[in-house]
């Protein structure tokens, strides 16, 4: 394991990145065109973050990690100020998952001139699920990951690739539809959510749950697979029992359990009968301290057999 070179300021990440590249497209005997990976994460790294990090490591020539925590997406300064700060920790995982260049500017190196006046808008569906207790939070994710992405983007061709987690799947639709409609050169990677041995999936929030609350946590993860196993053995997926079962648990404060298209994350219909496509479960709920989020994919006998 080695540890990460860790660079400052964008300038820095640019000719880093440059220098990176150039080694990288001569290695070989200078035939093919290099590729760099960038996993932007937010710190207080976790095994989910690791898994990222080695998807990236493994798909890449050249693998940058980003470290920022991003004033814009939060909502509420007590969220922001008790939000995980572990830099020295994180380089450790980043340098055992093989990441080359760790980017962790200043907020003054990120938003030169304070809050942004012109921010990427998430639109209808960043106001929905999280957005709606969470006003303006996709706009400030948007914002912040266009700049990394404008940032890190190789000035020589190059595969460019960027590393996101399933486990926030609004956010991941939401970053893919700004690639696609704002055109940015990069390819957005979901790398699939990492479970604990009790199937609560990994999150930097966790560390605020006690050990009540931990056990409580994980009825999330169980009435997710309760659904998924209805569905993938062909029954109708029953929401209303998966919801019953989260709110037997006093310690959970459900805000939303919904089965959504996982493209669009548009309401899937409800139907009586089973799945004919596959479909995305997704939850949110209060527990204690910490608001937690997770979801599981829904696939209908005829693709799970695919
Ligand atoms: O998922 C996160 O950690 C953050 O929302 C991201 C994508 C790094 C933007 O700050």
């Amino acid at each position: 394991m080695s540890t990460p070179r860790v660079v400052r300021s964008a300038a820095e990440l640019r000719s880093a990145v440059a220098g990176a590249l150039a080694a990288a497209g001569t290695a070989g005997g200078g035939t093919g065109v290099p590729s760099l990976g960038l996993v932007p994460t937010m710190g207080a790294l976790h095994q989910g973050h690791r898994a990222l990090a080695e998807a990236a490591r493994a798909e890449n020539d050249v693998v940058v990690a980003s470290v920022f925590v991003n004033p814009l997406q939060f909502n509420d300064p007590e969220d922001l100020r008790r939000y995980p700060r572990t830099l020295e920790a994180d380089l450790d995982l980043l340098g055992a998952a093989g990441v080359d260049l760790v980017f962790a500017p200043s907020e003054a190196e990120v938003y030169p001139d304070g809050a942004p006046l012109v921010r990427v808008s998430s639109g209808e569906l960043g106001a929905r699920y999280e957005g709606a207790s969470r006003p303006g939070h996709f706009d400030g994710v948007l914002t912040v990951v266009a700049k990394l992405l404008h940032w890190t983007q190789p000035a020589v061709p190059a595969h460019f690739r960027a590393y996101f987690g399933q486990k926030d799947a609004q956010q991941l639709a939401l970053i893919r539809r700004m690639a696609a409609d704002l055109n940015f050169p990069a390819e957005i990677r979901g790398v699939p959510v990492v479970r604990a041995a009790d199937g609560l999936a990994e999150s930097s929030r966790n560390v605020f749950l006690d050990s009540a609350h931990r056990e409580a946590a994980a009825v999330l993860p169980r009435a997710l697979f309760a659904l998924a196993h209805r569905v993938s053995a062909g029954h109708p997926p029953d929401l209303a029992a998966a919801v019953a079962l989260v709110e037997v648990e006093p310690l959970v404060e459900l805000d939303y359990f919904d089965i959504v298209d996982p493209h669009t994350l548009q309401q899937l219909p409800a139907d009586p009968g089973p799945l004919q496509k596959p479909g995305l479960a997704l939850v949110a709920a209060r527990v204690g301290p910490v608001r937690l989020i997770d979801n599981l994919p829904l696939v209908p006998p005829a693709r799970a057999a695919r």
